[in-house]
This record gives structure tokens, sequence and C-alpha cells, in this order.
């Protein structure tokens, strides 16, 4: 095994060099401190792994990525949501029986405890959907209990139970919020094709269930179904790490994507882009102005800390977005102007430079705009296809036999050691 030898005051240590499985290299620090007293410092963990993973393989500089070794263009062409849950939470991809079963099981348990709407009638309606989400996640721990962290069954059934409800749940929120009659879900109906319903039936104006919106949503989450170590899987490591239920740690999860930089950028990307809409801004201003250091304006939806080019989804979300308009025969002024900022924006020298390309939100947003999804529902959109994800790293992480409660160190820069001064003395 190749290794590193580190020399520090007279101290050696010799530290492995780890290969995953597509020639990446890692230096294995973890006899580091113990050896010399160094630790190592890396804010925002750009150069850190935080752990071996075989679930999802993406290479920045060549735009790929992989779920348990298939490319994503082709789990978005071929498969369908749940099917994509499975492989990801189980490693491989389910035989028809398998996946007939799971569907029936994700059916089973998509309805929630009743007592649980009295919780949604006392949120403020002008609550954040992510918010009420995160908070009925853990309240799941309450009304489903039995989780014991090393069954098996019970795990498959948590797990279950997650997939199937948050889709109720956040469905319930947005027909509250409205103040319309909540819509159940329904046994015949598949898991997007459920969820749309739940959306957007109601007792005067059936909803017609649209192949195409089916099929869009499907494709929309696959394509944020894992993409490993960001920030909200990270946080679902780390609050796992403490052995915490399942549901705690997801619902941490969905709080960590909730942030712009993070899962919140699909919203922050309408509200771009209406925005410049609304005041007729010229594309070439509001590139300037994403330029200008002085302003802390960003273009939402590009860049990226790992893709370095194209983000492999926003190509598939971008070609997606083009035919759900034309079959849907909708025009959408919002299209015009991303389609604008973003030709304007891979020709400019400050974008190509910083090597920034439009990511899986740039164009994702105009999908859900034309799936009818009010703006500030899209990060839900997001949690409910990162939940495999999330569930698929818990899984892994409980199954690492060094799992090892997440404690990072830092270095200290606070005063040395004062004295407490009673109160009297203080000016
Ligand atoms: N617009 C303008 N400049 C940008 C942008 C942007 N969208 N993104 C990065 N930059 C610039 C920064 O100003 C910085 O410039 P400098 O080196 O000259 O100071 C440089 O590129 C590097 O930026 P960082 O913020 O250090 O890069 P980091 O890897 O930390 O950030 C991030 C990545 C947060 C995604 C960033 O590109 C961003 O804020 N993008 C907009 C928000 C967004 O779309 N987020 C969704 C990401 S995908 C996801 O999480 C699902």
């Amino acid at each position: 095994m190749e290794t590193i030898r580190v020399i520090y005051e007279g101290k050696v240590c010799e530290l492995p060099v780890i290969v995953g499985t597509e020639g990446e290299k890692a230096i294995d620090i973890s006899r580091l401190r113990q050896t010399t007293g160094l630790i190592t410092l890396d804010p925002g963990f750009g150069n850190t792994g935080s752990c071996t993973s075989a679930i999802t393989f993406m290479d920045g500089e060549k735009g790929i990525l992989r779920y348990r070794g298939i490319p994503v263009e082709e789990l978005a062409e071929h498969s369908i949501f749940t099917e994509t849950a499975y492989l990801l939470i189980h490693g491989v991809l389910p035989t028809r029986q398998q996946l007939n079963q799971f569907s029936v099981l994700l059916n089973d348990n998509s309805l929630i405890h009743e007592d649980m709407q009295f919780f949604f009638q006392n949120f403020p309606r002008a609550s954040h959907p992510m918010g009420i989400v995160s908070a009925m996640v853990t309240a799941l721990r309450s009304f489903y209990p039995e989780l014991k962290i090393n069954d098996e069954e019970e795990i498959n059934l948590t797990v279950t139970r997650l997939l199937s409800k948050i889709r109720t749940l956040a469905a319930m929120s947005y027909k509250i919020s409205r103040g319309h009659k909540v819509i159940y879900p329904r046994p015949d109906l598949t898991y997007c094709a459920n969820f749309l319903n739940m959306m957007f039936d109601n007792p005067v104006r059936p909803y017609c269930i649209d192949d195409t919106l089916v099929n869009a949503l499907n494709v929309f989450w696959i394509l944020h179904a894992d993409h490993e170590q960001n920030c909200s899987t990270s946080t679902v490591r780390m609050v796992g790490s403490g052995r915490v239920n399942l549901y705690a740690a997801i619902s941490a999860g969905i709080a960590a994507l909730w942030g712009p930089l993070h899962g919140g950028a699909n919203q922050a990307v309408i509200e771009m882009l209406e925005k410049i809409h609304r005041e007729g801004a010229n594309v070439r201003d509001v590139i300037l102005r994403a330029k200008d250091k002085n302003d802390p304006f960003r273009l939402m939806g590009f860049g990226h800390r790992v893709y370095k080019t194209y983000d492999p989804r926003a190509k598939i979300m971008k070609k997606m977005c083009d035919s759900v308009l034309q079959k849907l025969k909708i025009h959408d002024p919002l299209l015009d102007i991303a389609r604008q900022l973003e030709e304007t924006a891979l020709t400019d020298a400050y974008f190509i430079d910083h090597h920034l390309y439009p990511n899986v939100d740039f164009y994702s947003g105009i999908v859900l705009r034309a799936m009818g999804i009010p703006t500030n529902m899209f990060t839900v959109m997001f949690a409910i296809g990162r939940l495999p994800g999330w569930i698929a790293q818990w899984k892994e992480s409980r199954d690492d036999p060094d799992w090892r409660l997440s404690r990072p160190r830092q270095i200290y820069v606070g005063p040395a050691q004062t004295h407490y001064l009673p109160i009297d003395r203080r000016h």
C-alpha cells in the first residue's frame, strides 16, 4: 500500500493512501494526531473525505454521476423513482416481484395518523413548508416509535413509512396552507401520480393526471435522489452518528437542505428569474452584478462545490424542461430569461475562469412551475427526492463496523486564560 510520510518535530507518521474504485485517492489521517499532535484544518471540507461509500460516484471535472455504478442518464431514461429509491437503499435493482412488493408496502403505509392533522392546523398560514415538513418528520417518531436501530425488519418498516408518508405530509401541508380539503392517497395510483393527485385534486374540480407530468416528476426525483456527501447528507450522517432515531436524522437533513446555497437554490432561482422578468432587467446587467465583488448577489443555480463543468443533472433537466413545456404547450417567459442568462454566462470570462456552470436547480424550478407546484414548495420537492439517498447513506454508516460519533476538532483562537470579573468592576 502506498503511504505518505509526515515528519513533525522528529515524530514520523506513515499515512496510508486509500484508493477508490474509480482511482480517486485520499490520505488516511486517522492516526495523525495520535502520532504527531497535529490535526488538519479544512473549512467547508473541500479537501476532506468523511467516509468511504459504495452508493454514489461523482466526478466533478468530467460531469459524471452514478448511483450504485449506474449512470444517472440511464436511470432518468429507463427507471422510475421508486425503483431508483430501491436501488439506492438496497444496493441492487429490484426484480419485478421485489418492486411490486415495495410498491404495495409504500401504498400500505401512505396514510398518516389522523391526529397529525391537528399539528398542521396550528402552524401560522405563512409558515415555510420546509419547516413544517421537517417538524412533521420528527413528529412521526412519536406516532411510530417502534424503531430499534439494529432490527432489520423494523428499519425496513421505518424506511417505507418515511418514503411513503413524506409525500402525504408534503401534500397536506400545501392543502392546509391553502385552506383546502386534504386529499388522501389512493392505492390505485403510482408514487408520483399519487403525489400530484394529493396536491391538486379537489372536490369540485377532479385532477386529471397527465402522463407527461408524472414522467417529469419521476425524472425530477431520480435526479435528486442522491449526491454523495453534500451538506444535508453529511448532516444526516453526523446527526445519525449520535445513534439518534432515523426520523430525527432525516428531519435534520431536511433542515440542512433548506438553505439557499443548497436545496433552497431552486426557490431562489425562480425568485431571481421572476424579479428579472418583473423589472424587465437586462440579462447583461444581471451578469455584471453577479461578477461584482462588492455586490452580494450571485447567479442562483450556477456553480457547484464539486462540479467544475456542466452538472449532468442540469443537462437532463434542461432537456426535460424544453420537452415538458412543448408537450403542454406552455410558454414560460422565465425559460427565455434562463436561456439568455446561461448563454451570456457561458461565454463570459469570469464564469469560464471560475468554472461556473448551471447546476440542477437552474432549470428544475421551471419544470415544477409547469406542474403547478408553488415556489415555496420547491425545496420540499427536492427533499422528497433526496430521501432515498439520505436513508441509504444513514444505513451505510450504521452498517460500518467503524461507525464512530462524528466529532470534528478545531483550532482555538479566542482569548488565553483570563479570570471572572465581578459585575460592579466591569465597564
Ligand atoms: N455567481 C457568481 N459568482 C459565483 C457563483 C455564482 N453563482 N458561485 C461561485 N461564484 C464565485 C465566488 O464569488 C468565488 O469567486 P472568487 O474566487 O473570485 O472570490 C468563486 O466563484 C468560488 O465560490 P465559492 O463560494 O468559494 O464556491 P463554493 O464551492 O464554496 O460554492 C456554491 C458553491 C455555494 C454552490 C456557489 O457556487 C453558489 O453560491 N451558487 C449559487 C447557489 C446555488 O445555485 N446553489 C445550489 C448548488 S447545487 C445544490 O446544492 C443542490
